[in-house]
C-alpha cells in the first residue's frame, strides 16, 4: 500500500520549519512506508524544482534533502475553487486504489471549513474509510462556541476517528513520559495525591517574543496560544486517573475528567505584557493582549482537592524552558529524630524542554565522620541516552502516529472543548495586563504564588 501525504500550507512556516524536518527524519531512520509520495499544495505558480529551491532556502540548514527530495510533488492548487478537488482526485487516483491518504490542514482555521468540504464533496475522504484521515493544526476556535461549531461542520464530513488533531507537545517525549514516571513506579504511584503531594507548577517559559505573528496573537494571547491547550494537556496527564487501557478510549477518557474538574481561581490571575509588544506589525496601539499569564488552580476531586496547581507561561521571559514541578509535602512526624534539622522536601522535575530528563531531590546523611543530613539530586538525562544525539522532534512522533493511524496523543474533541469552557469562564474577569520589561520586573507580583520557583 502506498501512503500519500497532502499538505495543504505547504508553503508556509510549519511546513518549512517543522513538518519537512519531521519528515526528512522519518524517512532517514526507516520509519514511513518506503512507498511515499508527498503532495505540497500551494496557490503559488511554481514547479516542484522551484517548490524545491524555495524549501532549501526556507528550512532549518541540517536538513538531509536527500531522503525528502525524491518523494516530494508540487501541486499548484486554489483552495477555495471547488475544482481544484477534483484534480487533486485525479493526482491521488493515478495512484491505484491501494491508498493510504492523509491530508494535512497547515492552514488558519478559517482555511478548514472550505479544505473540509472541498476534500469531502470531491470524495477524497469517505466517511469511516480508515485508510483517509485528516489532520488540523491548532488554534481550534478561539472559543468554546467557535470550536463546537468547528467540531460540528468537522463531523458532517468525517468521522472522529478521521480527525487528527494535533497539539504538539503531546509529541515531546518527557510529556509521553508523564505517564510512565507515574503509572510504572510504584513510588510515585502510592504518593501521587494531595496527602503526599505539596504543590504543583506547570510552566513554559519563553525567550523569544511575538515575532511577525502580530497579526495571530493580537486576537489570541498567552490563555489561548498556550494555556488552553499545552498547559491544559499537561495538566491532566499529570492529574488523571489510572486509565482503565492504555490505548486512546482508557487515556482520553480520564485526561477530559480533570479538565471538567479544574478550576482556575481568579483572585490570583496574574496577566503581563512585555514592553514593546504594541511596536510589533499587526498590533493594535491599545490592545490588552496578554503575553505572560500566571494562576493558581485547583482540581476538585478526592485525589486533589486540596493540592495547589500553579501555572505560568509567557513570552519575552529569561528564559526557555518546560517543566513541571512536583512538590512533595515535609515529613513532619519524624521531626523528634533530627530536631535541629530543617529537612529538604522531596521535589521531582519532569524537564521537557529545552533539556529533557527527570530530576529528583532527597535527603541523605553527609558523607563521612558527620551526622548531617543533606538533600542531594538525581539528574537523569534522557536526552543523553540517544547515542547519535539525535532527538526526535514533537512532530516527528506525531505524523508517525498519524501514518499508523494511532490517534492516542491528539486530544480528543471533547478535552478541546472543556479546555475552552476554562478559558471562557475568565473572560469577564480578566486584569488589564501589567506590563513588563523583562522577567525581573515579574517578580514582585510573582513572590506570593511562585516563591518557590522565580
Ligand atoms: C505554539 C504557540 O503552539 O507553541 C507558540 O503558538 C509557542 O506561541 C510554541 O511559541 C511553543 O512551543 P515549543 O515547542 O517551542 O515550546
Amino acid at each position: 500500500m502506498k501512503t500519500i501525504i497532502t499538505v495543504f500550507g505547504s508553503t508556509g512556516d510549519l511546513m518549512y520549519k517543522k513538518l519537512l524536518p519531521a519528515l526528512t527524519n522519518l524517512i532517514r531512520r526507516n520509519r514511513m512506508n518506503k512507498d511515499l509520495e508527498i503532495l505540497c499544495v500551494g496557490r503559488r505558480d511554481y514547479t516542484t524544482e522551484d517548490y524545491i529551491q524555495e524549501a532549501k532556502k526556507q528550512s532549518l540548514d541540517t536538513l538531509e534533502w536527500k531522503y525528502i527530495e525524491p518523494v516530494i510533488k508540487y501541486v499548484k492548487l486554489d483552495i477555495k475553487e471547488k475544482e481544484s478537488y477534483s484534480t487533486l482526485n485525479n493526482i491521488i487516483k493515478k495512484n491505484g486504489q491501494d491508498l493510504d491518504v492523509i491530508f494535512y490542514l497547515a492552514v488558519p482555521p478559517n482555511l478548514f471549513p472550505v479544505i473540509a468540504e472541498g476534500i469531502s464533496e470531491a470524495k477524497l475522504i469517505e466517511k469511516n474509510d480508515p485508510s483517509r484521515r485528516i489532520v488540523f493544526e491548532k488554534p481550534f476556535g478561539e472559543d468554546l462556541k467557535s470550536a463546537q461549531s468547528i467540531n460540528k461542520k468537522l463531523w458532517h464530513y468525517f468521522d472522529e476517528s478521521q480527525i487528527y488533531r494535533i497539539d504538539h507537545f503531546l509529541g515531546k517525549d518527557m510529556i509521553q513520559n508523564i505517564l510512565v514516571i507515574r503509572f510504572a513506579n510504584m513510588i510515585f504511584e502510592s504518593t501521587w495525591d494531595h496527602e503526599s503531594i505539596e504543590s504543583v507548577y506547570i510552566i513554559a517559559k519563553e525567550k523569544e517574543d511575538i515575532g511577525s505573528r502580530g497579526n495571530f496573537y493580537d486576537n489570541i494571547g498567552a490563555l489561548k496560544d498556550m494555556v488552553q491547550n499545552h498547559l491544559m494537556q499537561m495538566v491532566s496527564l499529570i492529574a488523571m486517573e489510572e486509565p482503565a487501557t492504555f490505548d486512546e478510549t482508557g487515556i482520553r477518557q480520564e485526561k477530559v475528567k480533570v479538565l471538567k474538574n479544574l478550576r482556575i481561581d481568579t483572585e490570583d490571575l496574574i496577566l503581563g505584557q512585555y514592553q514593546g509588544y504594541k511596536d510589533h506589525d499587526n498590533v493594535d496601539q491599545n490592545s490588552i493582549t496578554e503575553t505572560f499569564v500566571a494562576f493558581k488552580a485547583t482540581i476538585n476531586n478526592s485525589r486533589w482537592n486540596t493540592t495547589p496547581f500553579y501555572f505560568m507561561t509567557g513570552k519575552k521571559l529569561n528564559e526557555k524552558r518546560s517543566e513541571i514541578i512536583i512538590n512533595f509535602k515535609p515529613n513532619t512526624h519524624v521531626k523528634k529524630l533530627w530536631p535541629d534539622t530543617d529537612l529538604s522536601k522531596n521535589q521531582l522535575i519532569i524537564r521537557v524542554a529545552p533539556e529533557e530528563g527527570i530530576y529528583f531531590e532527597f535527603n541523605v546523611k553527609s558523607a563521612g565522620l558527620t551526622s548531617d543530613i543533606k538533600a542531594i539530586p538525581m539528574d537523569y538525562c534522557h536526552t543523553c541516552q540517544i547515542p547519535d544525539g539525535n532527538v526526535p522532534e514533537a512532530y516527528e512522533k506525531l505524523i508517525l502516529d498519524i501514518s499508523n493511524n494511532n490517534p492516542t496523543l491528539f486530544p480528543r474533541w471533547d478535552e478541546i472543548e472543556t479546555a475552552w469552557a476554562i478559558i471562557d469562564a475568565l473572560d469577564k474577569k480578566l486584569p488589564k495586563p501589567f506590563i513588563y520589561k523583562d522577567y525581573d520586573s515579574l517578580k514582585p507580583k510573582l513572590k506570593n504564588l511562585f516563591k518557590e520557583v522565580i
